[in-house]
């Protein structure tokens, strides 16, 4: 099939907008148009319009599973280690030192990962409990699988090794039971953590938070939605509290950049400095 045309992309968020009410226009556009090429081979569709056509007929099943397709859920648990060893050794010490209980959003956790992550250095820091845990995604299916806590044994090795890397005090095989392939996570981490769908294009704030981690989300928007989510995320945080994206990201070119200070630039932390 020949290359999509910025035309046919167009054609297709408006779709997507009027239809599902999903607003994709800031997305990022090679990506995007990547990840739709994808679809349409995975889902042998010999031209783009029969694709407009199978969004057009609603089915609600096929929008679903267009959705998991389009937004990227690639992730491992303590993705780059060394922001796990800083989360550990200096971040979460500095936020409990000044709070007695804290609230954290994990925005795009996508199959719970980073979440997992989360309550395991916690739980070694002996503050699991003191901690409140929401975690959200756009993507319906990817927080079922977040909240199933089933992980192929197959990426455990990577897992094992980022854990390791990342400084944690016992092994990872701790954590799970391997039964048939999958991995089985100790839900007794995640019990309280609340697990809700919540779209960062489209929803405002719902809660103030001490740490957010938003990481590898907005790599795959453009600026202008770069700038709309960062100040949902100004919105939600607690002044001089922290907010953590992706290695690959950054807060510099953001229009409200000058509202938040560099904590450690190479694990690309930040603090809100100025309401
Ligand atoms: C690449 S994963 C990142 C997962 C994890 N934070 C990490 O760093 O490993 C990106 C996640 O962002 C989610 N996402 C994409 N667009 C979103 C949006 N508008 N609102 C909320 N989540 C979104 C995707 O569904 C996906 O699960």
């Amino acid at each position: 099939m020949q290359e999509l045309e910025i035309g046919q992309l167009r054609t297709l968020t408006d779709l997507l907008k009027s239809r599902f009410d999903y607003d994709f226009s800031n997305y990022a556009m090679s990506s995007f148009k990547r990840r739709v090429q994808r679809i349409l081979e995975l889902y042998k569709f010999t031209t783009f319009e029969s694709l407009v056509e199978k969004l057009e007929g609603s089915d609600e099943k096929f929008f679903h599973e267009f959705l998991s397709e389009i937004t990227v859920n690639v992730t491992e648990m303590f993705r780059d280690p060394s922001f796990w060893v800083e989360l550990r050794e200096n971040i979460l010490p500095t936020i409990f030192s000044e709070n007695r209980n804290i609230n954290i959003w994990h925005a795009g956790c996508s199959s719970g990962e980073e979440v997992y992550s989360m309550a395991i250095t916690l739980q070694e820091m002996g503050l699991l409990d003191r901690a409140k845990i929401v975690a959200t995604d756009i993507d319906l299916a990817i927080l079922q699988k977040a909240k199933d806590g089933v992980i192929p044994i197959k990426n455990m090795e990577l897992n094992a090794k980022n854990y390791e890397r990342g400084k944690g005090i016992h092994t990872l095989d701790k954590y799970y039971k391997e039964q048939g392939g999958k991995a089985y996570m100790d839900k007794n981490l995640v019990k309280d953590v609340v697990y809700r769908e919540h779209n960062l294009v489209s929803e405002v704030a719902f809660s103030k938070f001490d740490l957010i981690l938003c990481r590898n989300v907005m790599i795959y928007f453009n600026q202008s939605l770069q700038n709309q989510v960062l100040k949902v995320f100004h919105e939600s945080l607690f002044k001089y509290s922290y907010l953590a994206v992706g290695s690959k990201e950054s807060l510099i070119w953001c229009e409200i950049s000058n509202k938040f200070s560099i904590v450690n630039n190479e694990e690309k932390v930040y603090k809100k400095v100025k309401d």
